[in-house]
């Protein structure tokens, strides 16, 4: 394998795979595939382009381009989604148009081409565990109970694939990751938020009570585990990638402040999300017992200070973002 296609590229997740790809792999050559939507960002590739990594920027929804891309390619990593939940509860078309259309367009190709197909995926799928009183976490076997547009059509993305290769003999693979952290994330998403909003003199916005808990990642151990799958996991299997990195949004906000020397209680408490989901939690014993992968970044502290340091040091990545993503935000009481 010396040729990836990788969709969402430009992306938060995507654009951190292909700077692992690049650092370790340097034997692989790389397309990206990428509308550059709002979420997509051409700074975040421009120091790779060049013989080893071309951005062809359009839709994964158009057959012909998306057609000769796969054919030009060895296997596809297909990152590329509408993927914020907010989003999907203000207007929730783009999801089924780019997660379901999208996934499908590309899956026939892959399907036509006989190319070796990973699906990005989201524990989110799954719905949501009860906040106390359970130790439960989600397994591969976990129903599928998504709770809001956006992971409704990621569920819908993952349906379709597992059908294409029962069906039609498709090559892939899935993933179901738990929330993501690090570099390049969008600044509508939860820590990036809080960590410009003290940067830029806001009040960090907490849904809700803060209890609900998510299973935090850093994005480069996501990235490993990709690399595992794509070269020792096994077609047809689902694969689910976490760090037991459980924690309530308001202690993870905590943290922000206390990193950032700013007071324990220096936040707003705002709106909360309909059908917001309770808890995430992932058993990867799968992925750690049969791929023999494991998280390097255990420590959630170090890593968010790492993380903070980023975005103290990129203002210009972000600024321009800022004053638009929060009138939306307060557009909506939140
Ligand atoms: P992101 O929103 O940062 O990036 C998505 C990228 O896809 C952008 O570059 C955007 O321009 C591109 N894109 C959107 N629509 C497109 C289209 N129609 N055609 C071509 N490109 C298009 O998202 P992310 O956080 O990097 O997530 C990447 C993938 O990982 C998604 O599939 C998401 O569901 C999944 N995932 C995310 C998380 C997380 O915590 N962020 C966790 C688990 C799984
Ligand atoms: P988010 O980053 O949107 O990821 P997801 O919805 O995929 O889990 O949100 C993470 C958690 O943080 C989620 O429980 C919602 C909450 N949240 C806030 O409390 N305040 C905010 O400003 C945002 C954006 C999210």
């Amino acid at each position: 394998m010396k040729k990836l296609l990788i969709t969402g590229g430009a992306g938060f997740i995507g654009s951190n795979f292909i700077r692992y790809v690049y650092r370790y792999h340097p034997e692989i050559r790389i397309i990206v595939l990428d509308k550059l939507t709002y979420a997509g960002n051409y700074k975040n590739l421009a120091a790779l382009l060049g013989d080893r990594v071309e951005l062809v920027v359009g839709d994964i929804s158009d057959q012909p381009l998306v057609d000769k891309l796969v054919e030009r390619s060895e296997a596809i990593v297909h990152f590329a989604a509408e993927s914020h939940n907010d989003n999907s509860l203000s207007n929730p078309w783009p999801f089924i148009q780019t997660n379901i259309i999208g996934t499908y367009t590309l899956i026939q190709a892959a399907t036509k081409y006989h190319k070796r197909f990973h699906h990005i995926s989201t524990d989110e799928v799954y719905g949501d565990l009860p906040l106390s009183g359970s130790n439960e976490k989600f397994t591969p076997i976990s129903p599928y109970q998504p709770s809001s547009p956006y992971s409704a059509s990621k569920a819908s993305s993952d349906m379709l694939v597992r059908a294409w290769i029962r069906s039609f003999g498709l090559q892939a693979t899935i993933s179901n990751c738990s929330n993501n952290y690090g570099p390049y994330q969008h600044i509508e998403k939860f820590i990036p938020r809080q960590i410009t909003n003290i940067l830029s003199g806001r009040r960090p916005k907490l849904y809700g009570s803060g209890s609900n808990i998510r299973d935090w990642i850093h994005v480069n151990d996501h990235s490993a585990a990709i690399w595992d799958i794509l070269t020792k996991g096994k077609i047809g299997e689902t694969y689910l990638i976490g760090a037991n990195g459980e924690m309530s949004n308001k202690a993870v906000l905590e943290m922000i402040l206390k990193l950032m020397k700013q007071p324990q209680n220096a936040y707003d408490i705002v709106k909360d999300r309909p059908g917001h989901d309770l808890r995430y939690a992932i058993d990867a014993s799968k992925i750690r017992d049969e791929l023999g992968w494991q998280p390097l970044y255990t420590d959630f502290q170090s890593g968010l200070q790492e993380t903070i340091n980023w975005y103290m040091d990129h203002q210009d990545w972000w600024q321009m973002d800022k004053n638009k993503v929060e009138m939306t935000y307060a557009r909506n009481n939140q």
